[in-house]
């Protein structure tokens, strides 16, 4: 192995300690650099991350540092791109989170400086590297549900504005549950089926306002600029469909997150928002659990940006990658494109299905 990646941070809200914890285990990367607008926010966050981490007075004065390899994205979806483009810029590989980009023109911006400066650009849902996607792909790659037909994956919640004290970005531009959650799923779908060659949909804004439900502000109403229930269908290069629900509008339910159905058995596989969890295959009438035989076995966020750092040292591709995500943003817009007109469209991109992770392979 080299030397650690050397990561400059933009963004210590709500997410960046999830890393923090992360990087604190791994020897691949390291912190080095913290900014956000809020210049308390980047202090706290440095502090946490150790001796030796500086705190940047600005995006443009983080990305020039001759300490930083890579710019870890982790502001809201609108800014996403702009930042990633900066880093781009400065000469500096990036990582982001969810969704890449806000809009197809941002996505398509930073893949292309990402190319023509030969740089590379990660993208989160790194959870679905953990043992519980991939021990559920390596079943579905392994012939147990026989050829798959079909794929159900619901994500329902009445709204992150219960618990989130600056909620206003999950519902504007950018935001809303397919952009938001969606590239948990369809991050999975696309490992576990392949990727999407046409989708269809419908949607719903049920309520115009929504109230601040924790933090300084509980209480405070925000106005909903997109659609918070989205229901579709996505038809995968190799047959399968998936019919997905995504709603901020549902109190509670029983569904499960994602089941793959084959032409011999059927698949249940765990929350793609945690790194692991039960994988069960039905065959002979019952429910059976497979064991753990895929996936990074020490998840936590970040683990994507160390699969970058050790892709980097191997000169191989990173996983959690642009092009996995900018197929899976497009994938959401097309969708939300034929729900707003009535359509059945095609999707104008795809992408390879990332390597698989291998069993018990530690992070790099
Ligand atoms: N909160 C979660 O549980 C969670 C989980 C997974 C992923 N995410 C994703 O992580 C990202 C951030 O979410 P969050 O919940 O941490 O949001 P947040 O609002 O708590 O934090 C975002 C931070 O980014 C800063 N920021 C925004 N624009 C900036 C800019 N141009 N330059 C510098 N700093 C800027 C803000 O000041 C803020 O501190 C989002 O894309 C979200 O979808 C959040």
């Amino acid at each position: 192995m080299g030397q650690p990646l050397r990561i400059g941070m933009v963004g210590a809200g709500r997410i960046s300690g999830a890393y923090l914890k992360t990087f604190a285990r791994l020897d691949t990367v390291r912190l080095t650099a913290v900014t956000d607008l809020d210049t308390d926010r980047a202090a706290q966050a440095a502090r946490a991350a150790g001796d030796g981490t500086a705190v940047a007075g600005s995006v443009a004065e983080l990305v020039e540092r001759a300490d930083v390899d890579a710019v870890l994205n982790l502001t809201v979806p609108a800014a996403h791109a702009d930042v990633a483009l900066d880093a781009l810029r400065a000469g500096k590989h990036v990582y982001g989170e969810k969704p890449l980009a806000a809009d197809r023109a941002g996505a398509a911006a930073v893949l292309a400086a990402a190319d023509a400066a030969g740089l590379r650009v990660g993208c989160a849902p790194d959870t679905v590297l953990g043992t519980g996607t991939q021990t559920a792909r390596k079943a579905v790659d392994d012939g147990l549900v026989g050829v798959p037909v079909a794929a159900t994956a619901f994500m329902t919640t009445a709204g992150h504005e219960r618990w989130h004290p600056d909620p206003e970005f999950y519902y504007r531009p950018g935001g809303g549950p397919l952009l938001d959650m969606g590239p948990y799923y369809i991050s999975a779908l696309v490992h576990l089926l392949g990727p999407v060659v046409r989708v269809t949909g419908a949607t719903a804004r049920p309520r115009a306002e929504r109230v601040i439900g924790s933090g300084p502000r509980a209480g405070d109403t925000f106005p909903v600029q997109v659609d918070t229930h989205v229901t579709g269908v996505l038809e995968h290069a190799g047959g399968a469909l998936s019919t997905l629900v995504m709603s901020f509008d549902i109190h509670a339910a029983r569904l499960p997150r994602i089941e793959v159905h084959g032409t011999t058995a059927s698949l249940s596989v765990p929350d793609p928002n945690n790194f692991d969890g039960p994988v069960e295959l039905y065959a002979e009438g019952a429910w059976q659990p497979l064991p753990v035989s895929a996936g990074y076995p020490d998840g936590g966020r970040g683990i994507g940006l160390a699969d970058l750092a050790g892709a980097l040292d191997a000169g191989r591709a990173h996983r959690a990658s642009a092009e996995l995500a900018h197929h899976v943003l497009d994938v959401m817009l097309t969708l939300l494109d034929a729900a707003h007109d009535g359509t059945r469209r095609p999707v104008s991109t795809t992408c390879e299905r990332p390597a698989p992770v291998p069993a018990q392979v530690a992070v790099a």
